[in-house]
């Protein structure tokens, strides 16, 4: 039997749909914090596959999702490029910016897979453990976001510096994001040899951008890494990601050829019922909030999404991360109350 978050991927309506969260390995969880304050700093956690094969499957101990997340992160990729990646405590990721051809020149996309070596090796072992009906799942941020955080050197700006550098010299900026471009499906691929059944492109800085740099810099070296492992990767779900891309998300389904969509909690039902999930697989897009509220506003959200969205290929996630101060039982409240909907 192909495990029904495969099915959801591939276009079959699911009853009760299948459910993962973004972030569902974090620090919500007391046994993951657990771990976490044992490891030097996040990146070295990242890259000790004991640690990052032990978190990912903790959420699966306690929860029936249908799906696992490797667990690592986006900011692997310009760390393996070479750039000066650092994780500060209660402050996030701090990048030393590059912002010229100069710091282009030190970057080796070549240099990727070889780098991230524990990742893959992560996966294999993810492959082997997680129970049979479970998909496993890769990701990569989307070009666009990772230059954000290479360029401005942290996220949580308007990405003022890396939208103007694109608009006053294209060539310039336009070879990061081949670097990107290139960098990234190499690296998917590889997840995929090593045993991701699905991938997931994270574009968390898309909502940002003009309808011009929309286009440029997100459609299109998405569509480019989609068509990359259409060739190399024949078969494996593309979930794609542009958080707060509001009314691009029609375009950027119909042109980047992504099989599946994943929502901000912003995106409103209806329009992902009449306008997406006639062309592919939406996923979402509870708000990540109402997780922490819980009680009878979550259980009423969730009948509302299933509602609207369950009569076509869904898969049930948030809009957004699972966030620290989250209850676990809220999460249980939350997979309960999706199961108790059963086919
Ligand atoms: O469970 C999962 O979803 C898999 C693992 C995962 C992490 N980060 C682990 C993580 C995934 C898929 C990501 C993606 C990621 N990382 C994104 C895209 C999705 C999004 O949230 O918009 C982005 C923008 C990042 C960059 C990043 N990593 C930031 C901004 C931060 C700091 C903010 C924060 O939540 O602390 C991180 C750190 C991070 N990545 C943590 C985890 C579990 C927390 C760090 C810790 O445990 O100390």
């Amino acid at each position: 039997m192909t495990k029904p978050f495969l099915r959801a991927l591939r276009g079959e309506t699911v009853t009760p749909p299948p459910v993962w969260l973004m972030r569902q390995a974090g620090r919500y969880l007391p046994e993951y914090r657990a771990v976490r304050k044992d490891a030097r700093n996040f990146l070295e956690f990242c890259y000790t596959p004991d640690l990052a094969v032990e978190v990912t499957l903790q959420p699966l101990r306690r929860y029936a999702f249908d799906a696992a997340i490797l667990f690592s992160d986006i900011l692997v990729v310009p760390d393996a490029l070479g750039q000066q990646v650092e994780f500060r405590e209660g402050e996030g990721p701090v990048l030393e910016p590059i912002r010229d051809a100069a710091g282009l020149d030190r970057l080796d996309p070549g240099a990727v897979v070889g780098n991230l070596a524990p990742v893959f090796e992560t996966l294999r072992r993810l492959s082997s453990e997680i129970p049979a009906t479970t998909g496993l799942i890769g990701f990569a941020g989307a070009p666009w976001t990772v230059a954000v955080y290479m360029v401005e050197g942290r996220g949580g700006t308007d990405c003022g510096t890396a939208r103007r550098w694109a608009y006053q010299d294209p060539a310039g900026f336009g070879r990061l994001m081949d670097l990107l471009v290139e960098a990234t499906g190499l690296y998917l691929v590889e997840q995929v040899r090593n045993g991701a059944e699905a991938v997931q492109i994270f574009d968390s800085w898309a909502g940002v951008l003009s309808e011009t740099q929309f286009r440029d810099l997100v459609i299109a070296p998405t569509r480019r890494i989609v068509e990359h492992l259409r060739a190399e990767a024949p078969g494996v779900p593309v979930i794609g990601f542009p958080r707060h891309a509001g009314m691009m998300y029609e375009d950027y389904v119909a042109e980047t050829g992504v099989d599946a969509v994943s929502m901000d909690s912003s995106v409103p039902l209806a329009f992902a019922r009449d306008r997406l999930q006639p062309r592919c697989t939406v996923q979402g897009n509870l708000d990540n909030l109402l997780l922490i509220a819980g009680g009878e506003a979550l259980d009423r959200e969730v009948d509302r999404i299933l509602d609207v969205l369950g009569g076509g290929p869904f898969v049930f996630n948030l809009g957004h991360g699972i966030m620290p101060p989250t209850p676990p039982e809220n999460v249980a409240r939350l997979v309960d109350r999706i199961r108790g909907r059963g086919g």
